[in-house]
């Protein structure tokens, strides 16, 4: 029982997939307006489709299984699944607030004092941690309102488990990816692209329950069947970013030629940060700009970077490579960078935030990634070409060979 919403829902704009658009037949706006109606149509047809008036933020997909799986026993499990992992965590953020207590402190001090308001915007559960002044600081993400997690309330919720769902990227591991994401980025001196991001427990009468759709009545049925409702949550919280516009945004409200003026340095790291966390999400949606200090270029910054570090390296997700930035040669900069990774360290940050599992992937990455970084001239475009074709079946040999860039679009068309 395996499907893959991967390719159709977590990534907007699937550029690994058969259907993968190239930068030369395909424009960053015509991308960006593909994104734009997946965006309205998904939760149409959820709703459309939802078998089942008591959860009508449940996936659409779930019909499939419905009938044949014993919802209530399935939810059970699922609550029991979310509290484990709550419990497994909360050691680890005992001793990050223990290293790091004054950045903790405030957060800590921002939650008694500040409140928190829901973002629409995006598929997951989502809030912003306003300040007393009603000024945002920071981004909470509860791991199980995630998508395809049970109390997601954004027509993408699911009782279903890991394995029946995504073959590569495990449910209820988000949290851990974000805050992950943020440590290879402190060893890759990368802080400048991704806002800093931790793992919390925080209990909030604002957060979604899956049984809060339910009369009085069925509610208390549904918590004797499945078991009590804990609105105390595993979160990942991450700096908020004021003054910025997301590129998503920025392209829409340009005429269709136009290129947002990156700066050539973050345009380069966020790249590299990409591939080391090889984003399954990677639209335009999840970066912002900030203008610079000369107001002549933005800033770029990677948030949501919950969908992360898969077990096996497919369905790799890059907006940056459709930018006209991308088909300039790697500088000596990001080759130096590039044999330059601080691998063992990095090891050890996957072990300490449960992901074993995905070290393989992150080596057949580093590995492509030094041999890439000897090759005289090549461009951000084609490592991203090379990165995507590592996902495909034989795509580990092919990755290598040395073939012009048209024979490699070819070949993630194939
Ligand atoms: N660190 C941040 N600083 C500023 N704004 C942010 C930050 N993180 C998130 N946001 C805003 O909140 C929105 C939703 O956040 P996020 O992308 O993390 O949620 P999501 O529901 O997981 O999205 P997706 O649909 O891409 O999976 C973003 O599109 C952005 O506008
Ligand atoms: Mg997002």
């Amino acid at each position: 029982m395996t499907t893959r919403p991967i390719d159709s829902f977590a990534s907007a704009f699937p550029i690994s997939s058969p259907e993968a658009t190239t930068a030369s037949e395909s424009t960053l706006w015509q991308i960006a307006s593909l994104h734009m109606l997946q965006r309205i149509i998904e939760p149409l047809l959820a709703v459309k489709e939802c078998p089942s008036p008591s959860f009508p933020h449940f996936w659409d997909s779930w019909t499939r299984f419905a009938e044949k799986i014993p919802t209530y026993s399935l939810i059970a499990e699922r609550k029991k699944q979310i509290l484990e992992n709550k419990e497994e965590w909360r050691p680890y953020i005992e001793q990050a607030e223990a290293n790091d207590p004054a950045f903790y402190h405030r957060i800590r001090t921002l939650l008694e004092t500040g409140s928190l308001k829901p973002i629409e915007q995006g598929m997951s559960g989502t809030y912003l941690l306003l300040d007393l002044e009603g000024v945002p600081q920071y981004i909470l993400k509860p791991s199980d309102e995630e998508m395809f997690c049970l109390n997601n309330h954004k027509h993408h919720g699911t009782p279903l488990g890991e394995g029946d769902i995504q073959g590569e990227f495990p449910l209820y591991r988000t949290a851990q990816a974000g805050t992950l994401s943020y440590l290879i980025a402190e060893r890759l001196h990368l802080t400048n692209i991704t806002p800093k991001t931790a793992l919390i427990c925080h209990e909030n009468p604002i957060f979604f329950d899956i049984c809060d759709t339910l009369s009085f009545n069925e509610k208390q049925d549904f918590i004797e069947k499945t078991g009590p409702v804990d609105r105390e949550k595993l979160c990942c919280i991450q700096e908020y970013l004021p003054h910025t516009a997301d590129l998503f945004s920025w392209i829409l409200s340009h005429d269709q030629a136009a290129t947002p003026p990156i700066d050539e340095r973050d345009f380069e790291d966020a790249n590299l940060f990409l591939w080391m966390t090889y984003d399954l999400d990677g639209h335009p949606e999840n970066f912002l700009l900030s203008p610079s200090r000369s107001h002549d270029s933005y800033h770029l910054h990677k948030i949501d970077n919950a969908r992360t570090f898969p077990e096996r390296n497919h369905g790799f997700s890059n907006i940056l490579a459709f930018l006209p930035q991308a088909e300039l040669p790697l500088s000596a900069y990001l080759r130096d960078k590039l044999t330059n990774i601080p691998i063992s360290s990095i090891l050890e940050d996957m072990e300490k935030l449960g992901f074993t599992k995905s070290q393989g992937a992150l080596m057949e990455r580093v590995h492509l990634l030094l041999h890439l970084a000897k090759q005289p001239d090549i461009s951000l475009y084609e490592i991203n070409l090379r990165m995507m074709i590592l996902g495909q079946p034989g795509g580990k040999e092919v990755a290598y060979e040395n073939l012009p860039i048209k024979e490699l679009e070819k070949q993630l068309q194939s």
